[in-house]
């Protein structure tokens, strides 16, 4: 994390340090999914007591900057389905706008790992949520894996939505006047992207 909030960190440093914690964040996310119990017998020809999901999942990124956490998905999760919504903050006031999405048909009955780096005011999750609901999503079964997020950020999206669950790296300060993450990273998707 320090590393990737340090403004000199050179881009391809960036991109390896954030795959690096979006995967431990992936990982932690599937251990928020309801196991059963399920007893295997080992070479040893002796039972173990273990646990094993038997739902399905799918991710769901917001575009852009989500997409740079599909990878650390697919490397955990074979043939995982990903849904995309498109949703940009108008850069001078910061409110997020719906342009596109697409998603699995069957997203009503899986759990869905919702996908975005930066949470600041909230907006544009929140947005994506909505979709997901409209589209029969339960919103007890919405994990969202984050970066970093703004208190205020993650505070009125668990007001808005009390059964979400959200999985993230670290809480930080506050924003700034532009509904920028303080101590923050920057503008995740342009660093990642190469688009500074
Ligand atoms: C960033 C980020 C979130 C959003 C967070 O995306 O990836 O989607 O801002 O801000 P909010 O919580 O105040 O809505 P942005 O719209 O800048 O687009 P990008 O993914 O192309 O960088
Ligand atoms: N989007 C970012 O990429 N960074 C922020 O601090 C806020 C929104």
């Amino acid at each position: 994390m320090t590393i990737i909030r340090d403004q000199n960190t050179s881009r391809g440093d960036f991109v390896f340090y954030s795959d690096r914690v979006i995967r431990l964040l992936v990982e932690e996310g599937l251990n928020y999914l309801p196991v059963v119990n399920k007893e295997v017998i080992t070479p040893m020809g002796v039972p173990f007591q273990g646990v094993a999901f038997e739902g399905r999942i799918c991710g769901v990124s917001i575009m852009r900057a989500g997409e740079s956490m599909e990878q650390g998905l697919r490397d955990v999760c074979t043939s995982v389905r990903i849904g995309k919504v498109l949703i940009q903050r108008d850069e001078r006031t910061a409110q997020p706008k719906l342009y596109y999405s697409k998603l699995p048909k069957d997203i009503a009955d899986r759990w869905v790992l919702l996908l975005d780096p930066m949470l600041a005011t909230g907006g544009s999750a929140m947005k994506c949520i909505e979709v997901l609901l409209e589209a029969g999503v339960k919103e007890e079964r919405i994990l969202f894996v984050n970066l970093i997020c703004s208190p205020e950020g993650a505070l009125a999206m668990l007001k808005m939505f009390p059964k979400l669950q959200i999985i993230t790296a670290e809480i930080d300060e506050g924003m700034d006047e532009n509904k920028f993450i303080l101590p923050g990273l920057g503008d995740f998707g342009d660093r990642y992207f190469g688009t500074e």
